[in-house]
């Protein structure tokens, strides 16, 4: 498990107010937030969708004023076909799934060759043994808890025994890549997510819908997280 404090929070702006975008992004990171998780979809390989290149650029100095990252997560078909707008409009990881990358070795490097952070994720009923030959070449895994497409869904039970066994995969070889964990975070389950081995939280409906102000909100993570 995580020790406290080490584990980072990272806010999907897709719950966001966007007539205040940065404002509320801003209030996130002052209050404890390292990065902001941008969700891209394509309404092909998701129902949905939402927002590209763009809003990663427009957010980029805001993150540079404040020392948070950019974390993409690219819910699109072929997603090769857009890792330079995205490195080039200000990202710091790109995540792509599993489903949509045929040649997941080469994508993989291709964002590392941009200097770019690179990051898997596969969806919930996408098996582990997946990642098992790109393991040792990622910085992040992020484990979907929901089906991609929409914030505000339920957490999905059975993530946790697949967080706990991507634990062990990522023990198993020795790798440092965090284990980030999206979809229906809440204060009731962080801490078990956390202690499953997850070392990042997406939360956005949480954050910028819960109960109280996103500052409160996201203290209140930090709080529970150390
Ligand atoms: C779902 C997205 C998640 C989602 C998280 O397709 O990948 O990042 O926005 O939102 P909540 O925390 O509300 O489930
Ligand atoms: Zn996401």
């Amino acid at each position: 498990m995580a020790s406290p404090g080490s584990v980072k929070l990272a806010p999907s702006i897709l719950s966001a107010d966007f007539t205040q975008l940065g404002a509320q992004a801003r209030e996130a990171i002052r209050a404890g937030a390292e990065w902001l998780h941008v969700d891209v979809m394509d309404g092909h390989f998701v129902p949905n969708i939402t927002i590209g290149p763009l809003i990663v650029e427009a957010l980029r100095p805001l993150c540079n004023e404040l020392g948070a990252w950019l974390d993409v997560h690219l819910m699109i078909e072929a997603p090769d076909r857009y890792l330079t707008d995205f490195a080039r409009a200000g990202a710091d990881i790109i995540t792509v799934h599993v489903e949509t990358c045929p040649h997941l070795h080469r994508t993989v490097q291709a964002i590392k060759d941009l200097g770019v952070k690179a990051g898997v994720t596969l969806n919930p009923a996408t098996s582990l043994t997946t990642l098992e030959e790109i393991l040792p070449f990622v910085d992040l895994v992020l484990i979907m808890s929901v089906n991609p497409g929409f914030g505000g869904q339920s957490y999905i039970p059975g993530s946790t025994a697949k967080i706990r066994r991507l634990r062990q995969m990522l023990d198993a070889i020795g790798s440092s890549a965090w284990l980030e964990v999206d979809g229906g975070i809440k204060l009731s389950n962080a801490r078990a997510v956390v202690e499953a081995g997850a070392t990042v939280l997406v939360a956005g409906s949480a954050i910028f819908k819960g109960e109280s102000s996103i500052a409160e909100n996201v203290a209140a993570f930090r709080t529970l997280l150390g």
